[in-house]
């Protein structure tokens, strides 16, 4: 097969990790006779320092080129927020391509593969077996609505709207009506249903569409509960379909819950096959440069692109299982190493990967 794939490495670690899914492209090109091709593009800080603005139209114009975007990582250190460099780079690449492309549905697998319940900070029988799929609504809600600062009487005031039409809920509830039905068929839906009027649109929305899919097993459970429900009994979900602000903190907790962000791959995908795949963790400046970063999230994702851009399921599996086997071969990056435990850089991982998928 033949394809043209945008690649967005960005800033931090963003370079490094994208360096070893591109190898690991390479090496599916090569076993599995395709031949992908990989444009570079620039956004973050990178992108300012070269067009005075985050994400450039050149990039936009490139990956409009493309079947699909593969992300690294944007935005700079913490205590430089501030500064034109870095102030929004997150906010006005990441949401710009979302918006842009109408990604409307986000993917967060949250697996914890036999074998590396290690990895998580809970206890091994209470982890075993979580395999969870967040689909986050990512272009509506809190983070799109109308948001401004004022004041009132001398008061300094902000505010933003969460805002949601029927057809946006739909079209990610059905998103996740399907995945469910691929899976273990239970689908819940996570909102805020006792406060908010946008959470019970949502009800009534997944009940709705429920009657298209009488196989598959839905409920309702509030984020809070949602939150709790993760860390006590986190193998009991399959899909969870939330909105825009709930979806961002419950995949960060999920990540967590699994390990380690740098494990949680996703999809930001629209509703013609083009998505945006990127690792849910950020650029952590503060290990960038070190080759030290863990490549997994950016390499799943590659795997996801496969699948979801180019239906290419056994090349997605065979990613995933080079991944699996070099785990429980033992080798890992620093952040899963246990205390004193010895561990690989970066590209010494990606190559323990690519020798398992020759
Ligand atoms: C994510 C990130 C983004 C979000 C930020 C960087 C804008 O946290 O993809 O989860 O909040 O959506
Ligand atoms: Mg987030």
């Amino acid at each position: 097969m033949k394809g043209t794939i945008a690649v967005l490495p960005g800033d931090g670690i963003g370079p490094e990790i994208m360096a070893s899914a591109v190898r690991v492209l390479d090496a599916i090109n090569k076993k599995y006779h395709h031949t992908f091709e990989t444009r570079d593009g620039v956004t973050g800080g990178v992108a300012y320092d070269k067009f005075g603005v985050h994400l450039p139209e050149e990039t936009v114009e490139m990956c409009k080129k493309a079947d699909a975007i593969l992300f690294g990582a944007v935005g700079g250190p913490v205590s430089d927020q501030e500064s034109p460099r870095w102030k929004d780079a997150e906010k006005n690449v990441i949401l710009g391509l979302r918006k842009k492309f109408n990604l409307f549905a986000n993917l967060r697998p949250l697996k914890v593969w036999p074998g590396t319940e290690i990895f998580s900070p809970l206890k091994p029988d209470i982890i075993a077996g979580m395999d969870v799929l967040i689909v986050r609504e990512l272009i509506a809600g809190l983070y799109f609505g109308p948001m401004r600062r004022y004041e009132v009487d001398g008061e300094i005031t902000a505010e933003e709207t969460s805002r949601y039409t029927w057809k946006e809920i739909a079209s990610v509830v059905r998103i996740a009506f399907v995945a469910a039905q691929k899976r273990r068929k239970r689908l819940t839906v996570v909102d805020k249903a006792n406060v908010l009027e946008t959470s019970r649109l949502w009800r009534d929305v997944a009940r709705s569409l429920h009657t298209e899919f009488p196989g598959v097993e839905m409920d309702f459970m509030f984020v809070d509960n949602a939150a709790q429900q993760l860390v006590r009994s986190p193998a009991s979900f399959d899909v969870i379909a939330t909105d825009n602000m709930f979806g961002d903190i419950l995949s960060d907790l999920g990540g967590a819950v699994v390990g380690s962000l740098g494990l949680v791959p996703s999809a930001s995908i629209n509703d013609k096959k083009f998505g945006l795949y990127e690792p849910a963790h950020g650029s952590a400046p503060d290990i960038a440069g070190k080759n030290i970063a863990n490549p997994t999230a950016q390499i799943l994702s590659l795997a996801m692109l496969l699948r979801h851009t180019y239906d290419l399921d056994k090349e997605s599996g065979a990613i995933e299982g080079a991944v699996l086997s070099a785990w429980k071969a033992g080798k890992k990056t620093k952040d899963l190493a246990a205390k004193g435990e010895a561990s690989l850089s970066t590209q010494e991982f990606t190559s323990c990967v690519i020798e398992r998928l020759k």
